[in-house]
């Protein structure tokens, strides 16, 4: 592949935080040698490495053999018996964990609970032994469609219990959505909740599932958590009250010896064309790459109260809320709503509230807090804190900095952890004890991680030439299939570079080995000849004073092959055509003439799915002047769309 296809980077970070000696000492990975030690053996001799890692884990029968088969359709810890939620729950009742918070929740309203890992444990036993009178089997499909209640982490490791699948459904998808993943996966039974609460405001899950269910003939029985005592119709045998069924319901369930490739879950990720893929974890080799990860990347102690932001319904949720830390028997503080709810300090005040010492964000919501003002953040107590974690997307270099100094107070560091649906858990990030940390880039791979940065002919390329992020070994805890559909698993991750997981992103490796992520390479623009990332082009605007957030799309250009559209919202300033000059020239400035700016475009907000990322394809169309054909049932809101479509040139 000749240089010019490679994607072009301009974006140019020198600066770098080291680790406070004091973190280093007592962190679980604490020296440069300990990890390179740790990823070279796990490199050379991937299935010595993960056996010794799954000592970690409990086990009701040792495997047989670690790992067998090459890529795609390595089976691993073949013959071993496990159970994921005895794995997260009675493994810690016969230690002094079993008076230990598990779960710390908080309401949006603001009423709260907290589950010990005894209390935890009985509340899954039952509703394990609830779902068993439904006639739920191992193997089984359920659908979970619920806020961010204790009763989702129960739900979720009930079926885990006696082995059936779940399949969650974030609350903010539609009846119509939710019927498609009913079908695809063949439900039998849907766990939702009457409501749930953001920003106030009750958003009807029932009555969705209602409208569902007329498309989804598979689904037999709904049970329904009473959250917000909203008004819902229930029919007769068909829909049941969570608290009715877990009154008469048994304590005593003994959780199922599996298999350690049993399903565990399926989780649907949007594709780029077509209907949702659903990715497929397994039971002991999830368990162990989120296990692991948990105690490298957030460096979990005994005494850590630990938060992490996503809603359950997102991989980040499931791997970093669920099993994750509950494996590791961590306190896991959970909350339902909105940030922003009953004001923009919430956060903060939970934080204070609750003595948080690690907190995991996504670059979204950090320049959602930007926006907002640091008299937020200043008005509690931050004190308690001692990591810094983001993931979802690249996180600007500003954005970075802000976090570390305003959220961090300098003295947390901060791990920028990229990873996807499809890898289970965290493959690329700085070890807090041990990775001097660059604003932007999430630094180096995990042991067991083995990337390359390669063209479109599979050729490893040079340093601080952008690529095609591959990986080239396999790991315990990547998917298994799309569900029901193994050709197309095969054709969307292994298909593009030989012998290679590929999942769209680019990225470049600098001198020092740290990789950079260039976002998705469908975000890659040709101006010119010139393969951009968009992203950097976004970062070049965010560092301006006035602006606020940007997404920037390509569209077609006549002379360029691709012009550069700049979506961007502002801080406080009126988008006025002498600021879109000032942006202009700033752009110039920064990144080159290569990098002007052909329109920019002035929005009160960004059109953004449920979990905070920019709808680039929408905005290509609206860049391109063209009528939406997209789905847009996951956009959050709709509006939006309108008013950046007004702002035509
Ligand atoms: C895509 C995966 C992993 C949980 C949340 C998203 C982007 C994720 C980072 C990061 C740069 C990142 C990638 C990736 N991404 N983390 N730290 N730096 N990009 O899961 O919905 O499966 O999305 O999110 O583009 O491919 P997902």
């Amino acid at each position: 592949m000749s240089a010019e296809n490679n994607i072009e980077s301009v974006l140019n970070e020198n600066r770098s935080f080291a680790p406070p000696a004091t973190f280093s000492e007592a962190a679980n990975i604490s020296s440069e040698e300990q990890y390179q030690q740790l990823w070279q053996h796990a490199k050379d001799d991937p299935a010595g490495f993960w056996g010794e890692m799954a000592e970690n884990l409990t086990w009701f029968q040792r495997p047989e053999s670690i790992m067998d088969g090459e890529m795609p359709n390595t089976k691993w810890f073949t013959g071993g018996k496990i159970n994921v939620s005895y794995n997260c729950l009675d493994r810690h009742l016969e230690t002094d964990r079993r008076n230990k918070a598990a779960l710390i929740w908080e309401g949006e309203p603001g009423d709260t609970r907290v589950l010990r890992y005894q209390d935890l444990h009985r509340e899954v036993c039952r509703f394990a032994n609830v779902l068993k009178d439904m006639g739920v089997e191992t193997g089984d499909r359920v659908t979970l469609y619920m806020p961010m209640i204790p009763e989702l982490t129960i739900a979720m490791l009930a079926c885990a219990r006696i082995g059936a699948i779940h399949s969650i459904i974030f609350g903010g998808f539609s009846a119509e959505a939710v019927a498609d993943r009913n079908n695809d996966a063949q439900a039998r039974v849907v766990v939702t909740a009457d409501g749930g609460w953001r920003r106030g405001k009750e958003i009807p899950l029932k009555a969705a599932v209602d409208a569902s269910l007329d498309k989804s003939p598979t689904v037999e029985k709904v049970v329904v958590v009473r959250r917000t005592g909203g008004d819902v119709d229930m029919v007769p045998d068909r829909d049941f009250w969570w608290h009715d069924l877990m009154d008469g319901a048994s304590a005593d369930c003994d959780a199922v010896q599996l298999d350690s490739e049993h399903p565990l879950f399926i989780l649907y990720t949007s594709g780029s064309t077509g209907k949702p893929k659903g990715v497929l974890h397994t039971s002991a080799g999830y368990l162990l790459g989120t296990t692991m990860t948990s105690k490298w990347v957030f460096d979990l102690k005994e005494e850590d109260t630990y938060w992490c932001t996503a809603d359950i319904g997102w991989i980040t949720g499931h791997s970093y809320i669920c099993y994750g830390p509950l494996s590791n028997g961590a306190s896991v503080v959970m909350y339902e709503g909105a940030p922003n709810w009953p004001d923009e300090g919430r956060f903060w005040e939970i934080v204070e509230k609750y003595q948080v010492s690690i907190f995991y964000t996504a670059p979204t919501a950090i320049r959602a807090f930007i926006k907002w003002g640091n008299q937020w953040p200043e008005k509690y107590d931050l004190s308690s804190l001692r990591l810094l974690g983001t993931v979802g997307e690249p996180i600007n270099p500003e954005a970075w900095m802000w976090y570390h100094e305003v959220i961090g107070q300098q003295r947390c560091p901060i791990v920028d952890t990229w990873w996807q649906t499809e890898t289970g858990g965290i493959m690329i990030s700085p070890l807090p004890g041990v990775t001097p940390t660059k604003p932007g880039s999430c630094a180096k791979p995990l042991p067991g991680v083995v990337p390359d940065i390669v063209s479109e002919a599979g050729v490893s390329l040079d340093v601080n030439q952008g690529g095609l992020l591959v990986m080239k070994q396999p790991w315990p805890h990547m998917l298994r299939t799309l569900y029901g559909d193994h050709d197309r698993f095969i054709e969307t991750y292994f298909s593009t570079i030989e012998d290679c997981y590929f999942a769209g992103d680019g990225a470049r490796r600098d001198e020092d080995g740290y990789i950079w992520v260039m976002g998705r390479v469908d975000d890659v623009i040709n101006v010119s000849g010139h393969r951009l990332s968009t992203m950097e082009v976004e970062s070049s605007l965010v560092a301006h004073e006035k602006v606020a957030e940007a997404a920037v799309v390509g569209f077609p250009h006549e002379i360029k092959g691709e012009g550069i559209c700049c979506f961007v919202t502002l801080k406080d300033d009126d988008g006025t055509d002498d600021l879109k000059a000032e942006l202009t020239r700033h752009v110039r400035q920064q990144i080159g003439a290569l990098a002007t700016p052909d329109q920019i475009r002035f929005g009160a907000s960004l059109p953004k799915t449920r979990s905070g990322k920019i709808m680039r394809r929408l905005l290509r169309d609206i860049a391109a002047g063209r009528e939406s054909t997209q789905d847009t049932t996951t956009l959050e809101d709709f509006s939006v769309l309108a008013k950046l479509r007004e702002d035509e040139d």
